[in-house]
């Protein structure tokens, strides 16, 4: 075990109590207790989120913005409240800077669709690194593909480290936005956000964040970053999927087209022609994920309430002990061993093929997940199309990662 201030502000998290709220976490699966590693992939839900979406369907179940009726106006009032949750989870300025999607992917879209196309014109950049989910890619070549702009990418070194001085180098007047992970769901690798924000905003270029596997681990302060724009996606910080959030800096969603057109966007429509709410609501067609968007408030409290500093050493020390352990297995080998990681752990068994790794492992009861993590770009870079991933979350234990240990001998017993 790791000590000093880490182990210190660990010991707060009582595991016990933090895993009595997690009913999921108590079950067996092939007669084994359930070691749940896969959660960058998405997080089990505490009872404070279940309670709050039942809550909503049993008692405040009615629309959003339209209804003069008595749970209409409780619907609404929930929904906004979860907007100000959010805003004050991420450090942001004002509510409106808050805009609720689907996910981190829709997010991107949106930024693609409404900041970035008007922006972008014939030999125009946008620049993403190499470590990208393919949710902060593939909506970046398509539009690159509708302008006649050109996706640039930049290089992580063999430990998966940006190179900061090829992104520096990679930065011009053509580049437009630059798209980067927070913390990469692949390699686990947590990048130097607000450094990298000042040297695009010296050459006056916007960056969007993609916070997926950050917000569930450490504290955010968008402020503090810097960041233009910064997207999250609801399931992957214990609350509800399908729903997820864009942070937008005001100046930029003011300037902002809408995304989709419907109801609930317009202020007047006429077949002369429509008129739009100011944002973020501009940016919220036809009726929203009302009970996912108060599950995800839930889910930003019940987090809150565990501390994320007492998270985040949690989740360290479960790194560090797990990529010693793992590392001793013989064969392994680590994709991803960035100067700063969190909560994932990223790996190749020599002569296995990870799909086989994971499927040994379920049957001992241990989730991960093996794959390319919607992040196929960053494999190639290190000649692989697959790995095993374990990636941790405030419920797991020391116990745990000493299960996926033996099942890692298991699998080299069965394969050889
Ligand atoms: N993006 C998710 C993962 O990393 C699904 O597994």
């Amino acid at each position: 075990m790791s000590s000093g201030a880490a182990a210190t502000a660990a010991a707060r998290l009582d595991l016990e109590r933090v895993r009595a709220e997690f009913p999921a976490l108590r079950q067996e699966v092939h007669g084994r207790p359930l070691v749940y590693l896969d959660n960058a992939a998405t997080t089990q839900k505490p009872r404070a989120v279940i309670d709050a979406v039942r809550g909503f369907y049993e008692r405040d179940c009615a629309n959003v913005h339209r209804g003069v009726h008595v749970l209409s106006q409780r619907a609404t009032v929930a929904f906004e409240q979860a907007r100000t949750a959010v805003k004050a989870h991420l450090g942001a300025a004002d509510s409106r800077e808050i805009v609720f999607t689907r996910g981190a992917t829709e997010a991107v879209n949106l930024v693609a669709a409404s900041f970035v196309r008007p922006r972008l014109g014939h030999g125009d950049e946008v620049l993403v690194s190499h470590m990208e989910h393919h949710s902060n890619i593939v909506p970046w070549q398509l539009l690159c593909a509708e302008r006649g702009a050109t996706l640039k990418v930049i290089p992580i070194d063999d430990r998966g480290d940006i190179i900061l001085e090829e992104y520096e180098r990679l930065l011009s007047e053509r580049t437009k936005i630059v798209g980067v992970v927070h913390i990469s769901n692949a390699l686990g690798t947590v990048n130097p956000i607000a450094e990298m924000v000042a040297a695009a905003h010296a050459r006056g270029v916007p960056v969007l964040v993609d916070g997926a596997q950050a917000v569930p681990h450490a504290a955010v302060d968008v402020r503090a970053l810097g960041c233009d724009f910064y997207v999250f996606s609801g399931h992957k910080v214990y609350g509800p999927s399908g729903i997820g959030a864009l942070y937008g800096r005001r100046e930029h969603l003011l300037e902002m087209v809408p995304y989709q057109g419907g109801g609930d966007m317009i202020l007047s429509v006429s077949f002369a022609g429509t008129t739009y709410q100011e944002p973020p609501h501009r940016f919220e067609a036809g009726t929203p994920n009302i009970e996912g968007a108060i599950g995800l408030a839930a889910a930003l409290r019940f987090l809150q309430g565990l501390g994320l500093e007492a998270v985040a050493a949690h989740e360290a020390e479960l790194l560090a002990d797990a990529t010693a352990a793992v590392l001793e297995i013989p064969g392994v080998r680590l994709i991803g061993n960035a100067r700063r990681r969190a909560a994932v752990l990223s790996f190749v068994m020599d002569g296995i093929h990870p799909h086989d790794i994971g499927t040994i492992l379920d049957t001992e009861g241990v989730a991960v997940r093996a794959g390319h993590h919607c992040a196929q770009p960053v494999m190639a870079r290190y000649g692989v199309s697959a790995t095993v991933r374990a990636s941790f979350g405030a419920y797991n234990t020391a116990a745990e990662i000493e299960a996926l240990v033996r099942g890692l001998h298991r699998v080299r017993e069965v394969m050889g």
